[in-house]
């Protein structure tokens, strides 16, 4: 469970630290992420997902796209949590924003911050390492879904909340529940090894909480339906965010490669995809949701 401890790591821990460079700034965090999840990330996966896969390039197009329609100007001060190394970071800045990326990954915090123009600290949503009101975006594309408890979830949200200005905006990126169901048949379908079990897969798709401690596809997570996605934000104080189907169904076709490969058949699916991305009965059947609130004035 995921839970505050104060200082981490006893003398062992130490040495092992001491041997990575970014030993110094991981002591200073106060929250702990779960072990599984942290062992995850630093396989170092994020460097590359969104540029490999199919799904993956049509999930950054999806986001880049989503976010820059609705940052609410140009030059701004985006606050990236849960940025990993910097895959979102890196084009917000080379728009102009001023970027800073929080991350409880040390060794991701220091990818991103060999980026320019991003300030990369090591830090957890729970507690941002933030001033109050200093941001005009605030981003979480990662916490809310890696917080299994709502009441953690809640309070990343109040976090954002804090450190936005008003007439900020709160985006929030979730993992849909349908989304390890439709993966687990489309690996099935395709003989793709995977340590997921059908009978935890209907689990999941009932209950949400993904507990996976083997690496081979995912980690620990919370699968949201839309509308519980909304009801936190209204609990942190932003009541009534819009939403948007990140990748909508036809992510999960197992032709995406040929489509997102092709330039005329990529921008019908582009433009098809505007058109059911706020469609209340399509939210749910997406890998990802984006759910964005503005702080008031
Ligand atoms: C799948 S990655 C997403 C990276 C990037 N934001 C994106 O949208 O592609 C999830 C990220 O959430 C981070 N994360 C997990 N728990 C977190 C927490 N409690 N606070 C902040 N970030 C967290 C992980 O370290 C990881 O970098």
């Amino acid at each position: 469970m995921a839970s505050i401890t104060g200082k981490r790591g006893g003398p062992g821990e130490n040495r092992w630290r001491s041997r990575r460079p970014w030993a110094r700034i991981e002591a200073m965090s106060q929250w702990e992420i779960e072990r599984e999840i942290k062992a995850y990330y630093e396989l170092g996966g994020e460097r590359e997902r969104l540029k490999s896969s199919a799904g993956g390039r049509l999930e950054f197009i999806r986001v880049q796209e989503l976010l820059r329609r609705v940052l609410p100007g140009t030059g701004l001060d985006v606050l990236d949590v849960g940025g990993a190394t910097g895959v979102h970071a890196e084009w917000l800045a080379a728009d102009g924003h001023k970027v800073t990326l929080v991350d409880p990954v040390a060794s991701q915090v220091a990818v991103a911050a060999e980026l320019p123009g991003v300030e990369a600290k090591l830090g957890d949503a729970r507690a941002l390492p933030c001033e109050d009101a200093s941001f005009d975006a605030v981003l979480l594309m990662g916490p809310l879904y890696h917080l299994t408890e709502r009441e953690h979830r809640v309070r990343a949200l109040r976090e954002a909340r804090r450190v936005a200005r008003p007439g900020a905006v709160v985006a929030a990126v979730t993992i849909n529940r349908t989304a390890g169901w439709s993966d687990w048949l489309l690996w099935n379908a395709e003989g793709t090894v995977h340590s997921i079990s059908a009978a935890e897969s209907l689990r999941v798709l009932r209950e949400g909480d993904l507990r996976f401690f083997d690496h081979d596809i995912f980690t620990t997570a919370y699968l949201h339906h839309p509308g519980d996605v909304a009801e936190e934000f209204a609990a942190a104080g932003m009541a009534g965010p819009a939403q948007y189907a990140v990748q909508g169904f036809p992510g999960y076709m197992p032709e995406l490669r040929a489509i997102i490969d092709d330039e005329e058949a990529r921008e019908h699916l582009l433009e098809g995809l505007r058109v059911i991305e706020s469609e209340p009965s399509l939210l749910g059947a997406s890998n990802h949701l984006l759910t964005v609130a503005r702080v008031p004035s």
